[in-house]
């Protein structure tokens, strides 16, 4: 009994999130982006040469608005604008039809690992309990997020019922959990459901998906050349952050495959991963540049829940389950579909206008990729990593 007592560490948790009323915050970097895009891509970008090594972010003007950027040697590339808020970017055919499959062929050559069967260590020595309005009883809602956040999967209320009934956590059944209640089950007896859990439901995880991993460095191949020269054209920030931390994933969804809504990008003040890889630490993507590999036949379609929101609250949006994007895709503001070739581009940070490099996230990332009902789904993703200390960013 003392086991089941003293396994249960009980965090109260107080979101200290609260909405605000701003309009946005994005710096208007035009004469900096309009500098850089002269570029033709190589490493004599004009961001460089000038000395201006700040992050610099596309204006985007208003949707609809498109820039041209020619690039020696290769296509022109179109850039419209297709969301201020957040800032979001399209350029149809950044891929053609043999580039796509190229990628995709590189990734399975690679091999591609599910996302599902990494297994979840945390929940096993304590589980955090999300009793948000600290009344020592968990309702649905609390629930739903304390085995979100200790174990990464998404239920509805039919699940909980279930999970309730097969572990005797809510005996006398009112949906409510008391902390005696909660103790009738032990932290690794309920980590080792959730796992079962997981087996049998895949698609009851944040994400349902399978990835490989690209190293440009380790391949002699003309197309990752080639990207690499188009994204520094398009970008327009020093060049060096687009040569460091260049790893490309590779993303396979089969049916019912998606990824719940998350931002990109950490917000606590860890350390960032890609400079601290043994320490605890979070990651740090200044911009997410995602290609659609495929058509996908239905479905698929990367959401955007808070876009155009005039607020945001962390708390309020938890709590409303839309980052369920299992069951709640259609409510998202904004959905981008899959178009071969296609590539999107979104800043997950806004610019610290101080320093001139990375500042706070953009609460309206948040996004995820709803169910694919027919068919399936390849994406590629290159982050660029950035952290808030630009003199080491810079460092070479
Ligand atoms: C991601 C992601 C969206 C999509 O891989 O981080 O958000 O549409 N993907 O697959
Ligand atoms: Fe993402």
């Amino acid at each position: 009994m003392s086991e089941r007592i003293v396994g249960w560490i009980l965090f109260l948790l107080f979101s200290t999130s609260v909405g605000y009323e701003e309009e946005n915050k994005y710096t208007d970097p035009n004469h900096v982006s309009d500098l850089c895009l002269a570029d033709d891509g190589t490493d004599k970008n004009q961001c460089s040469k000038s000395g201006r090594n700040e992050l610099t972010r596309l204006d985007g003007v208003e949707v609809g608005h498109t820039r041209l950027i020619t690039l020696d040697g290769d296509k022109p590339l179109h850039i419209s604008t297709l969301n201020m808020k957040p800032l979001i970017f399209e350029i149809k055919d950044f891929f053609t039809e043999a580039e796509c499959e190229h990628m995709i062929n590189l990734a399975k050559k690679i091999g591609l690992e599910s996302s599902i069967t990494q297994q979840e260590s945390k929940g096993v020595n304590g589980i955090k309990i999300m009793d948000s309005n600290g009344d020592q009883k968990l309702d649905f809602t609390e629930m739903k997020i304390t085995i979100e956040d200790n174990f990464d999967i998404y239920l509805d209320d039919a699940d909980l019922r279930t999970i309730y009934a097969d572990l005797g956590i809510d005996p006398n059944k009112n949906d409510l959990v008391t902390k005696e209640e909660m103790s009738n089950v032990t932290p690794r007896e309920m980590t080792e459901y959730m796992n079962y859990l997981v087996k049998t439901s895949p698609t009851k995880k944040s994400r349902f998906s399978e990835q490989a991993w690209i190293f440009p460095d380790n391949h002699k191949d003309k197309l990752l050349d080639k990207f690499k020269r188009r994204l520094k054209a398009i970008l327009g920030i020093p060049p060096m952050l687009v040569d460091k931390h260049n790893a490309i994933q590779v993303v396979h969804y089969g049916q019912h495959g998606h990824y719940n809504a998350h931002q990109d990008s950490g917000s606590t003040n860890l350390p960032c991963c890609h400079l601290h890889k043994n320490t605890k630490c979070m990651i740090c993507r200044y911009l997410t540049f995602m290609v659609y590999l495929n058509d996908v036949e239905e479905g698929g379609e990367t959401a955007f829940p808070v876009a155009n929101n005039k607020t945001f609250n962390q708390r309020d949006f938890r709590h409303s389950g839309s980052t369920h994007l299992n069951s709640k895709c259609s409510e998202a503001n904004l959905r981008l579909k899959p178009e071969r070739g296609k590539a999107v581009l979104w800043y997950n940070h806004l610019i610290n206008e101080e320093t001139g490099w990375l500042g706070e996230l953009d609460d309206f990332t948040w996004h995820g990729g709803c169910p694919v009902t027919k068919g399936t789904k390849w994406i590629m993703n290159r982050w660029i990593n950035a952290s808030p200390d630009k003199e080491v960013d810079l460092q070479l």
